[in-house]
């Protein structure tokens, strides 16, 4: 499907024009749009199509139902890899060899140390945990890239098995969650301490292929950092939208300072959800949500690098926190796309973890997803506090395909887990923790067993959120400069 771009040249960029009161006008540069003619949006509710890029960039089907980017990998270019879909039932034996080309092509670009020009900014696309994968993201020429780089965040070996000697604090989370085989993936480790900068790499990209001189985003506070971040980087201008008085300290100061405009609005983050797509249609902003489903393919990242790490055998499960459902939709359809390729031979179970109090997709699930429930959400993780998820369709697929689950687990047990994690030097923020409280509640149950591998995600770092769940009382003892003060005090902490 290809769109008629009257008038314009190839490469021609979008005007000057930088008036936010008036409607913004965006072009989609032409080679990008040659570059992703084998590129779809699918309708998730009604399976109509669209072409990957039009003038007026476009976040809904005419049915209201969200986006979801098809890419034809098989027929993009005929020296790359077939996909499983087009080869499996014709030629079962050339699959393994077809995964295999794959993975020794990021595992390639993963062994070649970053170099940088001394004379020019080089785009270090290998150098990125995002745009290694660069052929299963999406295929917009080099130069549009707006990359950090990110990504390359450690898979943290905690289980009490696979948890060797110099790691004795951090096996206290294998037996808190009584697994013997269990890693950590921490996304806190991202530029700006989020997973959201995966599918914000992306979705700044498509922005700089439209031509957008802004971007928008309602959020809880990480996509509103990382907006922010990757917005000044580009040029453009970032505006968010945030629940008022509902983000942690460090998430708006980290916004604020990249030189975002915050706009806080009396409401909760599913009202700041729906404004936001209002005020980017009506103004010509460029959407930046997950509701954007190039946002979407960035996120599926985080699922190839930690198959990468584990040299490319599946784990059993992948567990993680569940808010607007996003990096559910975006992990299973990386899983997904890697079965189809050949790449994995096997598809991980996901089980997303919502807080009782915002666990409107825990409902749904209960109800074999016979209705999509919606809740006025209040949870101490205020990353997750969200009623209303626009992902739904999309992360319901992969809970069903998956073979997955969704569980929910209380505020008591969120901040239990993320005692237990921050204790053993690694840390998180409080929504990261449920993937530890989901998990130990899912091994109790007898769902996840005790030998499986199963791989956790830490969506932020510890950093941004000062408060929740850490001891405010204890900043330090004062005591005199002598060695009898620091004695006295040693003996009474023993005690
Ligand atoms: N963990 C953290 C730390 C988050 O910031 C979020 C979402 C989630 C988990 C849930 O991920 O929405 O893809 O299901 N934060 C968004 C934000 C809503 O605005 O920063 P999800």
């Amino acid at each position: 499907m290809v769109t008629n771009f009257t008038g314009l040249q190839p490469g021609q960029e979008a005007g000057e024009e930088n008036n936010l009161v008036q409607q913004m006008q965006m072009v989609p540069a032409l080679d990008a749009v040659q570059a992703l003619a084998s590129t779809t949006l699918h309708c998730v509710e009604c399976q109509t199509m669209y072409p990957a890029l039009e003038p007026v960039p476009r976040y809904r089907c005419d049915c209201d139902g969200v986006l979801d980017v098809e890419t034809n990998f098989g027929n993009a270019n005929l020296h790359e890899p077939q996909t499983r879909e087009t080869t499996f039932f014709d030629d079962v034996d050339t699959l393994p060899s077809i995964g295999a080309s794959w993975r020794q092509r990021f595992d390639e670009r993963a062994s070649s140390p970053p170099i940088w020009s001394i004379s020019t900014d080089t785009n270090l696309l290998d150098a990125s945990g995002v745009w290694r994968y660069r052929e299963l993201i999406v295929r917009v020429p080099e130069k549009y890239v707006i990359s950090r780089p990110e990504g390359n965040t450690t898979l943290y070996p905690v289980g009490m098995e696979n948890c060797g000697m110099g790691r004795i604090g951090h096996r206290q989370i294998g037996v808190y969650a009584g697994l013997d085989r269990f890693f950590l993936k921490h996304e806190g480790e991202n530029p700006t301490g989020s997973f959201k900068d995966r599918g914000m790499t992306v979705g700044v990209t498509m922005a700089h292929v439209m031509g957008a001189k802004a971007v928008a985003c309602a959020s809880t506070g990480n996509t509103s950092a990382s907006l922010a971040s990757y917005a000044a980087q580009a040029g453009m201008r970032g505006i968010v939208f945030l629940p008022a008085g509902n983000v942690a300290g460090g998430k708006l100061a980290q916004t604020l300072a990249y030189g975002a405009t915050a706009v806080q609005i009396e409401g909760d983050f599913d009202d700041a959800m729906h404004l936001v797509e209002h005020v980017c249609n009506e103004l010509g902003i460029y959407l930046l949500n997950s509701l954007n489903p190039f946002r979407v393919e960035g996120q599926k990242a985080i699922g190839f690098e930690i198959l990468q790490q584990l040299d490319w055998q599946a784990p059993d499960w992948l567990v993680l926190p569940a808010g607007n459902l996003g990096n559910t939709s975006a992990i299973g359809k990386a899983f997904r796309q890697a079965y189809q390729l050949g790449i994995i031979n096997s598809m991980p179970r996901i089980a997303s973890i919502q807080a009782e109090g915002a666990n409107p997709f825990y409902r749904s699930f209960m109800g074999k997803f016979a209705e999509r429930h919606s809740v006025h959400a209040e949870t101490v993780a205020s990353a997750i506090k969200i009623g209303n998820p626009v992902s739904y369709t999309r992360a319901r697929r992969v809970i069903e395909e998956s073979d997955g689950i969704v569980a929910s687990v209380s505020d008591a047990q969120i901040l239990a887990a993320k005692a237990v994690i921050d204790r053993s030097g690694i840390g998180c923020e409080p929504a990261s923790a449920a993937t530890l409280a989901g998990i130990r509640q899912l091994v109790e149950r007898g769902v996840i067993k005790h030998d499986e591998r199963v791989v956790g995600v830490l969506t932020g770092t510890l950093l941004k959120d000062s408060k929740t769940g850490i001891p405010q009382d204890s900043g330090g003892i004062v005591v005199k400069p002598t060695i009898d003060a620091v004695r006295s005090i040693l003996e009474a902490i023993e005690a």
